[in-house]
C-alpha cells in the first residue's frame, strides 16, 4: 500500500455544520488558512443549501470568496439543488458536491424528497457544471445504516452510487454517516460498488460514532480505495442523523497513513494548532486520539 493517498477535509463544512453555537464567517476562514498551511489541498468550505435548515452554513459564499486564492488547492462546495448551484457559481465555485441518499429515511429528513426525486435534482445541476466547468462530487449517505430505516441494502448504495457516477460525477465518497460501519461490512460494501464504479473513483467518509472508522478505513486501502474524507480534530456530524458522531479525525488518518509509510504531504504539527484553533472557537478539546496525545505531550 506504498502508494499515494488523498485527504479530502470535511472539517470547515461537515465539522462545523452540526455546531451549536453560531462560527463566525472570519472564524471559518482562518480556520480553512491554518488547514491549507498544514498541507491539505483537498478542503470542503461550505455549502450552499437552506439556512434555515443549516445556520451554520449561511455565508459559504463569503467564505469561499476569502479562501479561493491558493494555487493547488481544490475547494469544495455542497449543492442540494440548481439555487445552491447559482450561488455556489456565483460565488466562483469550481468543484461542488450534489448528495444522495441510500435510503429514503434519511433522504426526506435531511433533503426533504425521495432519492429519486434528489437525482432528478442533480441532474441539471451536473449539466450545467459540465457546461461551466465546474467538477461534481458525488456523496452516498447511509451506506452502512440509515438513523431512520435501519439497516441498508448493499445493492441500494450500488444503485444510486452508479446513478451519480453515470451523470457525470468524478468520484463518489460513500458516507457512512452514523458511523455503525465495521471493517467486514465495509470491505464487503467497497467489493460489491466496485462492480459498477471503479475502485479509485471511489472516497470513504466514515463518521466514528461507533470508534470503527480507522479500522474500516484499513479495510477500504486493502481493496484499493485511494481517497478519505476527513475531519481534522474529528469535527462533525449531521442534524439530520441523530446520535451520529463526528467524522473520523485527520490527524488519526494522517498518523495511520504516515505509519504505513504512505507519505499524506501534511504537517502535524500545523494541523494540530489548525484544530486547536477552531476548538477554541467552539470551546471544546478535539475529540481526535492523536491530536490528544500531541497536546499531552507539549503541556
Ligand atoms: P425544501 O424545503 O424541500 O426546498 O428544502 P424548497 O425548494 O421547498 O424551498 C424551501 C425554502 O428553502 C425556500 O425559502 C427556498 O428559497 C430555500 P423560503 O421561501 O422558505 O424562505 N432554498 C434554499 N436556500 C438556500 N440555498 C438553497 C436552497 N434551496 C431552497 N440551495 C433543501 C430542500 C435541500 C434546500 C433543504 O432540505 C436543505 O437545505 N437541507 C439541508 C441539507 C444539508 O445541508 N444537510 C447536511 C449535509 S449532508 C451530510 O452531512 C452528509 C454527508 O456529510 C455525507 C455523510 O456523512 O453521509 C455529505
Ligand atoms: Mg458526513
Amino acid at each position: 500500500m506504498g502508494d499515494q493517498v488523498r485527504i479530502v477535509e470535511v472539517g470547515p463544512r461537515d465539522g462545523l455544520q452540526n455546531e451549536k453555537a453560531p462560527v463566525s464567517a472570519d472564524a471559518r476562514i482562518a480556520f480553512i488558512e491554518d488547514l491549507v498551511k498544514a498541507g491539505l489541498h483537498t478542503i470542503e468550505v461550505g455549502s450552499f443549501v437552506s439556512p434555515k435548515a443549516i445556520p451554520q452554513m449561511a455565508n459559504s459564499d463569503q467564505v469561499l470568496r476569502a479562501v479561493d486564492r491558493h494555487p493547488g488547492v481544490e475547494f469544495h462546495v455542497l449543492v442540494p439543488n440548481e439555487k445552491g448551484y447559482e450561488a455556489a457559481k456565483a460565488a466562483g465555485a469550481k468543484v461542488i458536491a450534489v448528495f444522495a441518499s441510500a435510503s429514503e429515511g434519511f433522504s426526506k429528513a435531511n433533503i426533504n424528497c425521495s432519492v429519486a426525486e434528489s437525482i432528478e435534482r442533480f441532474v441539471p445541476v451536473i449539466e450545467r457544471a459540465r457546461t461551466d466547468g465546474i467538477k461534481v462530487r458525488g456523496y452516498v449517505s447511509c451506506v452502512l445504516g440509515c438513523p431512520y430505516d435501519g439497516e441498508v441494502k448493499p445493492s441500494a448504495v450500488v444503485a444510486v452510487t452508479k446513478k451519480l457516477w453515470d451523470l457525470g460525477c468524478y468520484e463518489v465518497s460513500l458516507g457512512d454517516t452514523i458511523g455503525v460501519g465495521t471493517p467486514a461490512k465495509a470491505r464487503a460494501l467497497l467489493r460489491a460498488v466496485a462492480g459498477e464504479v471503479p475502485m479509485t473513483n471511489l472516497a470513504m467518509h466514515f463518521h466514528d460514532t461507533y470508534g470503527q472508522a480507522l479500522a474500516n478505513l484499513y479495510a477500504g486501502l486493502e481493496e484499493g480505495v485511494r481517497v478519505i474524507d476527513s475531519a481534522a480534530g474529528g469535527l462533525g456530524g449531521c442534524p439530520y442523523a441523530p446520535g451520529a458522531t463526528g467524522n473520523v479525525a485527520t490527524e488519526d488518518v494522517v498518523y495511520m497513513l504516515e505509519g504505513m509509510g504512505i507519505a499524506t504531504g501534511v504537517d502535524m504539527t500545523q494541523l494540530v494548532a489548525a484544530t486547536n484553533g477552531i476548538a477554541a472557537v467552539l470551546s471544546k478539546p478535539p475529540v481526535s486520539r492523536v491530536a490528544s496525545a500531541l497536546n499531552a505531550r507539549r503541556k
